[in-house]
């Protein structure tokens, strides 16, 4: 058997058949595998991805393997793993897995080592966990390594301020600032998996709720957009005067936290930042209000403030914790403040993932490629590559677009022709 650490190889029957539905609705990644399958662009790289362990991360797994790489994998967040699709990954895909869904701290690096033991050349990471290892503890790791890959708006930041550091050591793809991934995975992807896992950890009503939304990044408003569409009354609160502004145009209340927490029956963060709900919003709070975060850290709600004002805390359901505060109220966590989407839910839904993981395989071939011309910085993914998922995605859905005659071709392409 090869080397992983799992909940229950037992579930692989059950996971194999849901990576296979997932797999209905990715039909650009599988072009892509069958093109590695064939050109083996990946032969002889060992690439080590930290990711969410889901059905559409397995058909990733599947892909990049299929390009030739010896690929090992763990988990980006303790309480993500679905442990049905990480057992078949080891049973039926034959790729080394290391994670099990509500691991500690100490298992949940022991796994990146595990993974990181296998030595990368490439690494393909969510929230930067493998950087920042392999930076901090692990430095012997870099001679071998070629480049990495990173999903997500918070992973960016974090490597963007090692680049302006000073302290990168290889070349990493921001596969976030792709269009084809942020514009469709952060904005329709968290607005739908987020709602999601809210109504799943707490069957509550969202029409005629008051829902609270923190941070008008794309993942905010795709989160502000679907709980308006069922029917709440969205109140966003922000930092950045821009996006502020282009809230209340897009037709929600603004104001700040502290104002927003007497009025909110849902509060979720999608900021990116830390301490975004603290003990002054806990206390302003109406009885029974939900609180839940779906930005990449549980850093956004200061549970430990929470924690230390309340006179009891329980289990009220699975997902949902329970404080009860010394006056008699009471205020609902949702799986312990890490990111709801995954932790209660599956995550995003297939078919926007199949874009993600796209430029996540794709960007993994141009490192392979190219990572001998380029230095220690945070890179784009290239443009044409960025186009290219697009006009796939489109054709797979059915969806045929105009094109432009040559008279149009020349006219954007002239200075002179005006009224
Ligand atoms: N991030 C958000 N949704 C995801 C999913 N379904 N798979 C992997 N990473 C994700």
């Amino acid at each position: 058997m090869i080397p992983h650490d799992v909940a229950d190889l037992g579930l692989a029957g059950v996971g194999k058949n849901r990576i296979e539905w997932a797999e209905q609705w990715m039909p650009v990644l599988r072009l892509i595998r069958e093109r590695f399958e064939k050109e083996k662009p990946l032969l002889g790289q060992t690439l080590v991805a930290c990711l969410h362990v889901t059905t559409e991360t397995a058909n990733l797994m599947r892909t990049l393997k299929a390009g030739g790489a010896n690929v090992a994998l763990c988990a980006s967040n303790p309480l993500s793993t679905q442990d049905d699709v990480a057992a078949s990954l080891v049973c039926d895909y034959g790729i080394s897995t290391f994670a099990i869904k509500g691991e500690d701290r100490d298992t949940y690096y022991r796994h990146i080592n595990s993974a990181l033991d296998f030595g990368p050349s490439i690494t393909m990471d969510d929230g930067a966990d493998t950087v920042s290892v392999i930076h901090s503890e692990r430095k012997n790791l870099v001679e071998k390594i070629v480049g990495g890959t990173e999903e997500t708006t918070t992973g960016v930041i974090r490597l963007r301020a090692m680049e302006r550091d000073g302290v990168l050591l290889y070349p990493i793809v921001a596969v976030n600032d792709a269009l084809t991934k942020h514009l469709f995975d952060n904005r329709y992807g968290t607005g739908q998996s987020t709602l999601d896992g809210i109504i799943r950890a707490t069957n509550f009503l969202i029409a005629g709720s008051t829902v609270v939304v923190a941070g008008y990044g794309w993942c905010g408003r795709g989160f502000a957009m679907r709980a308006k569409g069922m029917g709440a009354r969205v109140i966003v609160t922000e930092v950045d005067p821009l996006k502020s502004l282009e809230a209340v145009m897009d037709g929600f209340e603004v104001m700040p936290m502290v104002e927003a927490a007497c009025l909110g029956d849902i509060f979720c963060t999608l900021t990116g930042d830390i301490n975004v709900i603290r003990p002054e919003h806990f206390l302003a709070m109406k009885d029974r209000a939900i609180v839940c975060n779906s930005g990449h850290f549980n850093v956004e709600l200061d549970l430990d403030g929470l924690a230390q004002m309340a006179a009891a805390r329980r289990e009220a359901r699975e997902f949902v914790e329970e404080f009860t505060l010394a006056d008699g109220k009471k205020i609902f966590v949702l799986g312990e403040g890490r990111l709801i989407n995954l932790a209660s839910a599956e995550g995003h839904p297939a078919s926007v993932m199949d874009m993600s993981f796209a430029n996540q395989a794709l960007s993994a071939e141009y490192m392979a490629k190219n990572a001998a011309s380029l230095e220690n910085r945070v890179y784009p993914v290239p443009a044409d590559l960025d186009a290219n998922v697009a006009a796939l995605k489109l054709k797979a859905l059915g969806v045929k677009i105009d094109t432009l005659t040559e008279e149009q071709q020349k006219y954007l392409s002239s200075w002179n022709m005006g009224t």
